[in-house]
């Protein structure tokens, strides 16, 4: 579906410029030199890390999104070190200083947790893990995601999860995001900054 999805676009789906949460929050990258972006796309979020000084790899199912990134990072004379691969592929032993996963909610429960196990994983100790996406809420507003409302992240959920690492954000809030045609409109967002233990 996601290649689909892309392949039949020609423009990029969810614009070039990062989410805002990344450009609001630049403090996320401090002491990291190596980023990995899971399920990445077209690349906005991750060349964004590559401008900002950090050594950037990242991963995508969709072989038409990451050709994409590959374009949008030449195009910011930044380099990625992309892979077309889907999550179960993905070589979770590899550790990263910042993990980061914006708008990945197409999971339910279940896999989810597996989800957040190899996010985990993935952050080395003393690194960051970030997580950017949707509430409940969005679900009525019906202006971007999976219409389910169980892939949804709440404060607790993410508690639940990565409570026992240091919170450094968690914050829900509404606000009108443009970001291609993707997700335009009135959002209901949540973010999350942990730092695993050294
Ligand atoms: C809503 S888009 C977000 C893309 C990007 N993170 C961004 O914020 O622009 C979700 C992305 O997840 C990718 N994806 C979906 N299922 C995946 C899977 N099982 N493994 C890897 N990537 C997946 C899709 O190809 C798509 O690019």
């Amino acid at each position: 579906m996601w290649e689909d999805r892309y392949a039949s676009a020609e423009d990029y789906v969810f614009g070039k410029a990062p989410a805002a949460f990344l450009t609001e929050n630049p403090w996320i990258t401090a002491g990291a030199k190596t980023a990995l972006a899971v399920a990445d796309g077209e690349g906005r979020n991750s060349v964004h890390l590559a401008k900002a000084g950090l050594d950037v790899t990242s991963f995508d199912l969709s072989p038409t999104a990451v050709g994409r990134a590959q374009d949008l990072a030449a195009g910011a004379g930044v380099t990625l070190d992309t892979h077309v691969s889907d999550w179960d592929g993905w070589d979770w032993t590899r550790r990263f200083d910042l993990v980061v996963g914006i708008f990945i909610q197409f999971m339910g429960p279940d896999a989810r947790a597996r989800q957040f196990e190899t996010l985990r994983a993935a952050t080395k100790p003393g690194g960051r893990l970030v997580l950017h996406g949707y509430t409940p809420d969005q679900i009525e507003l019906g202006t971007g995601g999976p219409p389910f409302v169980e892939n949804m992240y709440t404060e607790a959920l993410l508690r639940q999860h990565f409570g026992d690492w240091q919170i450094e954000r968690l914050a829900s809030y509404e606000r009108d995001v443009q970001e291609g045609r993707g997700h335009s409109g009135r959002s209901a967002l949540i973010d999350l900054v942990v730092r695993r233990p050294a």
